[in-house]
């Protein structure tokens, strides 16, 4: 235990060598226990075992089987913030999902496009101020990422309550540090009742993002009510597809639960995908002729004109560069799953109650599936789309957003808008590290840089 806790604690307090060879760096608990044990081991964490399984075979039948291999049900830190269909599970979970998917099919994502762009724009203007009078600056782009993330949310979710939803924005984020400041108690039975200072502001926030969820859902409803029609962001699209539900079958979510799933939408959206344009930004200051090539391609695609919805399909050298960096960076670093009776699993027969990880940033990093040159940053590997990258070996080899009946719901609307975003940086920047940057990715709720990411920006 002293070995382990002395790793973790030199891997997390110093940023580590500029190299995409991060894994020991990001969960050096699991590295550590994979390299020793191998890629199907387990611990006893207190009372429970956990299994760590790394083998893209096992991989695939955990995600295949979701009425087996559940999300562990009671999980205090993501409990204390994220409820909605991450924590569904069953015929509730199978019932929402179908109701929510149609917010996230393509033509919806098209109607909110305009959103994602006006914020992509809003976030270069700041960083034009910036260098304005020079021709270069130095910005840490880290908060304006992280904020154009919710800002896009905010917008694409929200359209007319727009500023309100900022509102949940900012306490979200501040509901994910008070989280993990109360990590302890969390885990403590009944410590979430001790009234400390950090304890009593959580449950204040709670109570605050409550009313402003409810408040914006409450003044669409009447405004669909009225004759308003609605159908240009998530929650339109949510509760047209709520009132159809309930009109063709009788049921379907409570207004409590679309709360929920509007608060989901911060929580799972928008720093996952924050850190996705983040670390394409590092890579592509570290590796400029994918900067100059990918430039290139946005070039013939949009000129310097506006980036446009139908162009997005034509960036392929930015999507095998997202994808890319998708794997050496996963916004998810690990998925948890946990058996809830007796299962089999590949040769072995598992216990009720035991913990799953999949460690999805170790798998992308494992030279067994990726080759000797796994930690290396080589897009061209995904030239030819990802079931040729994974060589045919499957979901169970490149999971960044999941995979089975449970991928991610919002993968479409991620990718295109960190495309969005990637296309107009570069239409009018180019990018280094400044001497200040300290490379420092830290596995938290998504895998933001510990340090920030201070580069110099050049007008071009
Ligand atoms: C689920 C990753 C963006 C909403 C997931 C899962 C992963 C993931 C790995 C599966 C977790 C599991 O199996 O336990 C990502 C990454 C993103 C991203 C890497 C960005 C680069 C988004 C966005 C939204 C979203 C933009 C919505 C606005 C969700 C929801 C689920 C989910 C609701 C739960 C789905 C279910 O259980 O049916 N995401 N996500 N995600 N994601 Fe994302």
């Amino acid at each position: 235990i002293i070995e382990l806790a002395t790793i973790v604690k030199e891997a997390r307090s110093k940023p580590m060598p500029i190299s995409h060879d991060i894994t020991s760096h990001v969960l050096p608990f699991e590295y550590y226990i994979f390299n020793k044990y191998g890629k199907k081991s387990y611990t006893w964490f207190g009372p429970k075992p956990r299994i760590y399984v790394a083998d893209p075979e096992l991989i695939k039948e955990i995600l295949l089987k979701p009425e087996e291999f559940q999300r562990p049900h009671r999980e205090p830190l993501r409990d204390s913030i994220i409820g909605g269909l991450v924590v569904s599970e069953g015929h509730k979970w199978a019932k929402h999902r179908n109701i929510i998917n149609p917010a996230f099919h393509l033509e919806s994502i098209k109607r909110m496009f305009s959103a994602i762009c006006l914020s992509c724009s809003e976030m270069i203007s700041k960083w034009e101020l910036l260098t304005a009078g020079s021709s270069e600056a130095e910005v840490d782009v880290w908060p304006f990422i992280d904020n154009l993330a919710g800002d896009v949310i905010s917008r694409a979710a929200f359209n007319s309550s727009y500023e309100e939803a900022r509102n949940i924005f900012c306490i979200q984020k501040e509901q994910m540090e008070l989280a993990l400041q109360l990590l302890f108690l969390l885990y403590l039975p009944g410590g979430r009742l001790i009234p400390t200072k950090a304890n009593n502001k959580f449950k204040e926030n709670r109570n605050k993002l409550q009313t402003l969820a409810k408040d914006i859902v409450d003044k669409r409803k009447k405004a669909i009510e009225m004759g308003e029609t609605s159908n240009n962001d998530l929650l339109g699209i949510l509760l047209e597809s709520n009132a159809k539900e309930i009109h063709e079958n009788g049921v379907g979510m409570s207004m409590e639960d679309v709360i929920e799933e509007c608060k989901l939408f911060y929580i799972a959206g928008s720093e996952t995908t924050s850190t996705l344009i983040l670390w394409t930004m590092v890579c592509l200051s570290l590796h400029q002729e994918w900067q100059n090539k990918a430039r290139q391609e946005i070039t013939q695609v949009f000129g310097s004109g506006e980036v446009h919805y139908e162009g997005l399909k034509h960036l392929k050298i930015v999507t095998m560069i997202l994808n890319e960096v998708l794997r050496l960076y996963p916004p998810a670093t690990m998925v948890l799953r946990a058996t809830h009776k007796e299962t089999k699993l590949g040769d072995m027969t598992l216990p009720s109650d035991v913990n799953i990880i999949i460690p999805i940033i170790r798998v992308h990093h494992d030279p067994e599936v990726w080759g000797g040159d796994a930690s290396e940053f080589k897009p061209e590997r995904f030239s030819n789309g990802i079931a040729s990258a994974t060589k045919g070996k499957g979901m169970g080899c490149f999971l960044p957003f999941g995979g089975g009946p449970r991928i991610c719901i919002g993968q479409n609307f991620a990718m295109i808008e960190a495309k969005t975003a990637i296309a107009k940086i570069l239409q009018r920047f180019s990018f280094e590290l400044s001497p200040s940057y300290k490379h420092s990715p830290f596995a938290m709720f998504s895998l933001p840089p510990q340090f920030g990411a201070p580069l110099i920006l050049h007008d071009i």
